[in-house]
Formats: structure tokens, C-alpha cells, sequence
């Protein structure tokens, strides 16, 4: 532990109370501590929004070689399926650092292009439409399992090539993924998730096989371009990372911003009164999400060197906690911090994508599906509510936040 660093022996981001309310948390934190040592995870959490932004641009002494790494150490066994599954310590590009960061990225990358996301607007279009037909005539339904969920999960799965009839074993083996990372389950719980973990991986190689015997018009393949012009430069292996990349960070990543902006939108009846009647508010709506209630609420890196920040020096082989969701309440960039405001100019200034080399690849994709989704219940239902009597529930994880269920009235 850092001399002369504040310790906050009861901050734990995994207590029920936390989960329930991480921002009531962080209300109660004493402002002279913008960087603590959390002695329940082993991390340093770094609050304010400049200082997080100074990780972020330095991608030399912080690495992101913390960002996967399981929060609590795994069983023997939980660890010996995932390396059998060929899941290794460092599973993908988000974790990895220069050179070997930038061999994944900027293939994947081409994916990303502006054209390449507007151009999924009419598929996104039609699934939400379909998901929503589903409920239709309902006179209570939960959004989260209705949409939320299903959305993002089938885009990403299509992008991928993915045939449609394996999208549910895919769903069932992505569930909960976020705990072995990012959670403390129990042993048992381990061993269910890393099998899960195995398969999913195992599936992807064979996928990357399939498309290469039957090529489509989906990333795999135009990966596999890419491998046939120059397999030194993108590997089989190395798309079958790319592809678990993508699955996992392009998910729940979205059902929870689909999930956040719908809560906020929704538990004050007049602002979706408002945004229904005025749709070209949603893109406003969704990056004030991002700002006050982010789907990945935190994020992590480790020092590669001695360093100073917020005025802590912290040794190398430091642990942080990037505390995305505190920087977007952070008085000193965003005036009101705790009000939820449709009108706020600088809402995009948030920090829930992160920053520099590793910026969200799928940030535009994840901006475009919340937006179609919002504009399609909108346009249903502008006089949606929730339904009374419920209490939000979270996943328990540090990075990935949205609630459970959301169940409303039409
Ligand atoms: C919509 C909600 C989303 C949020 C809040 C989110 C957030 C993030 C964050 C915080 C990072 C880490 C950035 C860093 O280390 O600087 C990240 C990375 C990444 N995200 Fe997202 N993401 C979202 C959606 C998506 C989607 C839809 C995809 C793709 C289909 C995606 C793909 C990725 C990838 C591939 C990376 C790693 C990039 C790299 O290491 O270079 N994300 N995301």
C-alpha cells in the first residue's frame, strides 16, 4: 500500500448497498480523498474525472493489463478450464497493450466504419420492431428481457455470421460472464462459468472455420479476407479474439445502456412525456446516460512505474479503479452533477467509453441501438410507465451495470 494514500476500509463496490446505490456511495465519500486505497478489492479507486483522463492518455505508465483480470483469484479448477479452453490471462484486445493491442484493433476496427454502422440501422430496426411485436397486447411486461437483452445479443451475433439457430446456446453461455472477471462467485459458480466460458470459445474457433469453407457478408469473413491476403499479419486464432472481443464487449454493455436511459427516462413520467413527443431529444437522453448512470460504471489499469496522481505516488504494479461513473458526476466538469438534464450542453464530455488507444470500438454501434430501440418504444407506447412496487436489482459486478428488470405498463 502507497504511503501517505487515504485507506477507506468499509468502500466496497460489490456490498449490496453499493450495488443498490453506488452514487448515494460516492455522496458520502470525503471529498479530500479523490484517490483511495480500497483494501476489499485491492485497488485504488481514482474519483475525479481529470485524473482518470490522465490514465487514460497514458498508455505507457498505466497498462490495461488489469482490465479482464478476475477480480478475486479463481479456483484451480475454474482456471484450468478456461487455459484448456484456450481463455488465457490476457483473453483480449481490451487487456493488451502496444504492439500486440494494435495487430487485433485496427482489423477489427474496419468493422467500425460510419457507413458500416448506419448501414445496420434497418436490421437494428426491424429486430427491435419484431422484439417489441412479441409483447404487443401485454398488459405488463419486463423491457430488460423483452428487448434490452435480445437486442444487442442478435445484432452483435449477426454482425458476427453467426447462424441464427445457435444465437440461444449462444445467449445461455454469455450469461453471467461478467461475474468471473468482474465479481466474486462462488467456487462452484466458477467452475459453471468457465465451462460455459470453454464452449463459447471452442465455438468461436469453429465459427471462424465455418466462414472460411462458406464465406458470408459478416466480419468473420471479412476477417478471414484479411488472413488469406497476409495470415502473418491477422491469424485464425487472433479473429477467433477478435470475435470473443466483440460478443463480450458489444452485449451487455448495451442492454445495460438500453436499460439505464429507459429507468431514467421513465421514473420521471414528464420526461418521457417529453422525449416521446419530441424523438430527436433521444440521442440527448442516451449521452446523459452515459454521463449519469453509465453501463460500465468502472473500469481498470495497473502502473508500469512509479507515478503521482491526484497527488497520491503510487508504486508501479498499482491497481485502478477508474471510477468512470464519479467522473461523470464531477462538479468541476459538469455544473449540477447530480441532476439528470435533457438540456445539458456537455453531457458528451463523459467518460463512459473510456479514452485514447482503447477507446470503445463499438461506441457508435452501442450510441445507434439504444437510439432505434428508444425511438421504436416511443413511437409504440408515449404513454409508458413503469409498473409500480419494484425494486431495481443489479448483477453482482463491479463494470457492468443496468437493472435486472425493468417491467412497465404500455
Ligand atoms: C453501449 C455501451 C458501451 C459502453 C458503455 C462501452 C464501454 C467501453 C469501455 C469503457 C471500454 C474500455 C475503454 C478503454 O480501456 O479506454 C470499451 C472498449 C471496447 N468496446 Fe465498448 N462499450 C459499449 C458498447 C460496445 C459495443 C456495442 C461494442 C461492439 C460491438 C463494443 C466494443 C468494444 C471493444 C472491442 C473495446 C476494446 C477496444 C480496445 O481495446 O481497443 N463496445 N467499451
Amino acid at each position: 500500500m502507497a504511503a501517505g494514500c487515504p485507506v477507506l476500509e468499509g468502500f466496497d463496490p460489490l456490498a449490496p448497498e453499493f450495488l443498490a446505490d453506488p452514487y448515494a456511495v460516492l455522496a458520502g465519500l470525503p471529498r479530500e480523498a479523490p484517490v483511495f486505497y480500497a483494501p476489499s478489492i485491492g485497488y485504488y479507486v481514482i474519483t475525479r474525472y481529470a485524473d482518470i483522463e490522465q490514465v487514460f492518455r497514458d498508455p505507457g505508465s498505466y497498462s490495461a493489463a488489469a482490465a479482464q483480470v478476475p477480480l478475486v483469484p479463481l479456483v484451480a479448477e475454474a482456471q484450468e478450464i478456461l487455459l484448456a479452453g484456450g481463455h488465457r490471462p490476457q483473453p483480449s484486445m481490451v487487456s493488451l497493450d502496444e504492439p500486440a493491442h494494435a495487430r487485433l484493433r485496427k482489423p477489427a476496427a474496419r468493422a467500425f466504419s460510419v457507413t458500416r454502422i448506419q448501414a445496420m440501422t434497418p436490421s437494428i430496426e426491424a429486430t427491435a420492431a419484431a422484439l417489441l411485436d412479441a409483447v404487443a397486447g401485454q398488459a405488463e411486461f419486463d423491457l430488460v428481457a423483452a428487448l434490452a437483452f435480445p437486442l444487442p445479443a442478435n445484432i452483435v451475433f449477426s454482425l458476427m455470421g453467426v447462424p441464427e439457430e445457435d444465437y440461444g446456446q449462444l445467449k445461455r453461455w454469455c450469461g453471467y460472464r461478467a461475474a468471473l472477471g468482474w465479481g466474486r462467485p462462488a467456487p462452484g459458480d466458477q467452475v459453471e462459468i468457465a465451462t460455459s466460458m470453454a464452449a463459447y470459445r471452442r465455438y468461436l474457433r469453429d465459427l471462424v472455420e465455418l466462414r472460411a469453407a462458406q464465406p458470408g457478408d459478416d466480419l468473420t469473413s471479412d476477417l478471414l479476407a484479411i488472413h488469406r491476403e497476409d495470415p502473418g499479419r491477422l491469424t485464425r486464432e487472433e479473429i477467433s479474439s477478435i470475435l470473443f472481443s466483440l460478443s463480450f464487449a458489444g452485449h451487455e454493455t448495451t442492454t445495460g445502456l438500453i436499460g439505464n436511459t429507459l429507468r431514467r427516462l421513465l421514473e420521471d413520467p414528464a420526461r418521457w412525456a417529453r422525449v416521446a413527443g419530441q424523438p430527436d431529444l433521444i440521442p440527448a437522453a442516451v449521452e446523459e446516460t452515459l454521463r449519469y448512470d453509465p453501463s460500465v460504471p468502472v473500469w481498470r489499469r495497473v502502473t508500469t512505474r512509479p507515478v503521482t496522481i491526484g497527488g497520491v505516488d503510487l508504486p508501479e504494479g498499482a491497481k485502478l479503479f477508474l471510477w468512470l461513473a464519479a467522473g461523470g458526476r464531477d462538479g468541476a466538469v459538469f455544473t449540477d452533477p447530480d441532476t439528470f438534464d435533457l438540456d445539458r450542453r456537455n453531457a458528451g464530455q463523459h467518460l463512459a467509453f473510456g479514452l485514447g488507444l482503447h477507446y470503445c470500438l463499438g461506441a457508435n454501434l452501442g450510441r445507434l441501438e439504444t437510439r432505434l430501440a428508444l425511438e421504436e418504444l416511443a413511437q409504440r407506447y408515449p404513454r409508458l410507465r413503469l409498473a409500480g412496487d419494484q425494486e431495481f436489482t443489479f448483477h453482482p459486478n463491479i463494470s457492468f451495470r443496468g437493472p435486472q428488470t425493468l417491467r412497465v405498463r404500455p
